[in-house]
């Protein structure tokens, strides 16, 4: 469900045609629905409102104080990884009994700083992280909150690179290190273990990988209780897939329905992280076609948004629909190109799309949909290419929400010797 959709024969975002904003701001552009965005939350908060979860944002998805702002306004969380992002929960006043701070590499520092923010807790990622975490609690004389990541070893049917609650993978604990600190919570003086916090992988479409590692977390919460242990809080992590392309996720009701009857038996309180589930089917990235050209039998597609905006096709083999902003009126005498959209980096890796069919001259726009989630939050400067602007839409009002860069960004922290 996004609000992108073909008017005649111009594509809008809401009520705003796309194409009106690209040239006015210039490509490549990311374009995001404030109502898609909020839909989504809402969908999530609405199937599980009978627990009454927290909903902590992953802001690793897209960080944008803009967006993070609208969400917050609206009673999400932020489940945050790292200084940077505390720093933009601060920005942004996101309360901090709403913080959750997850990363199996928090500095010292960056946990000085969480604490000193009074953030609701962090998702401790190891034992030597726990010893850490208790001896800056005692240097600031307060006692901390934290939930032990535990990784249940369950197959997610995901990517390799986005599967996380597997044996191998270097996320949470394992199940007998977990049992072993929470029996030994004086251990760590200026520690609360108040939960477990799992987060098994991202773009899972069905409940399955859910459902084995709540199970094996009950087993653990009964084992425990046998020796006097109880806790406060399950968080279940993010990991929520959405339609990039023909696959078909489980909705966030099918989904509560399946997992809600186990989390209501442990009697916890809930904590979820979605990320891309709230903002991947919000945003687009807005991009120009510069050439054509054809090189033994190939047709390439060459635009001006490259792998440093958008990572994931070429990172993870990552499938994103490409459309033209403006439809054409007629077919071109031409047969539609089967091209290879591709970008200027210098990598034959980069490339938006492989195999596509379109009908496009030099000067055509096109969007990326699906480009919402882990599109600018990894967009980077490689090839000394700016990174793009972006724009939020609410209706027919758009709001630059951060300007494309220029060339003396590039440079700023330079120093010539
Ligand atoms: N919680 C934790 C502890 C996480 O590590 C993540 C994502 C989330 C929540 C949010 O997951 P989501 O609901 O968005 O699936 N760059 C990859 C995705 C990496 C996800 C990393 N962790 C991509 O572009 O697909």
């Amino acid at each position: 469900m996004h609000y992108f959709k073909y008017k005649r024969n111009d594509l809008y975002c809401e009520d705003t045609v796309l194409k009106n904003l690209a040239s006015r701001f210039g490509t490549p552009l990311y374009v995001y629905s404030a109502r898609t965005m909020l839909e989504h939350f809402s969908k999530i908060k609405e199937a599980f409102k009978e627990l009454d979860p927290l909903i902590c944002y992953s802001v690793k998805a897209n960080s944008n104080l803009s967006l993070l702002q609208l969400l917050v306004d609206k009673g999400a969380g932020l489940d945050i990884v790292s200084g940077g992002e505390l720093y933009r929960a601060k920005k942004i006043n996101c309360f901090s009994k709403k913080i959750v701070y997850a990363s199996v590499g928090k500095t010292e520092s960056e946990i000085r700083n969480a604490v000193k923010y009074g953030v609701l807790m962090f998702n401790v990622e190891s034992p030597a992280e726990l010893v850490r975490i208790n001896h800056v609690a005692c240097g600031l004389a307060k006692r901390v909150n934290v939930a032990l990541r535990l990784n249940p070893d369950v197959e997610v049917g995901a990517h390799s690179y986005l599967t996380t609650g597997k044996q191998g993978t270097k996320f949470g604990m394992d199940i007998a290190t977990v049992r072993r600190l929470l029996l030994q919570r004086e251990a760590h003086p200026y520690l609360n273990i108040v939960g477990i916090h799992l987060h098994v992988g991202s773009q899972i479409i069905k409940a399955g990988p859910y459902v084995r590692a709540v199970k094996k977390v009950q087993k653990l919460l009964k084992e425990i209780a046998g020796e006097g242990v109880y806790l406060e809080y399950l968080n279940i992590g993010g990991g929520l897939g959405i339609v990039y392309d023909k696959e078909k996720p489980q909705t966030a009701k099918e989904f509560a329905h399946k997992i809600m009857p186990l989390l209501k038996e442990t009697k916890l309180k809930i904590i979820l992280e979605p990320g891309r589930f709230i903002m991947g089917n919000a945003g687009v990235l807005l991009m120009k076609v510069l050439y054509i050209k054809h090189s033994y039998n190939k047709q390439f597609v060459i635009v001006d948004a490259a792998m440093n905006d958008l990572l994931r096709p070429s990172f993870y083999g990552a499938y994103h629909r490409i459309i033209p902003l403006t439809k054409r009126r007629k077919k071109s005498n031409q047969k539609k190109r089967l091209a290879d959209i591709v970008g200027p980096v210098c990598e034959s890796g980069d490339f938006l799309g492989k195999e596509r069919e379109l009908d496009v001259d030099e000067g055509d726009y096109l969007a990326v949909l699906g480009a919402g989630a882990y599109g600018f939050s990894m967009s980077s400067n490689y090839n000394s290419r700016l990174r793009a602007a972006e724009i939020l839409i609410k209706g027919n009002k758009a709001y630059l929400i951060r300007e494309r860069e220029l060339y003396q960004d590039l440079i700023s922290k330079e120093r010539l010797i």
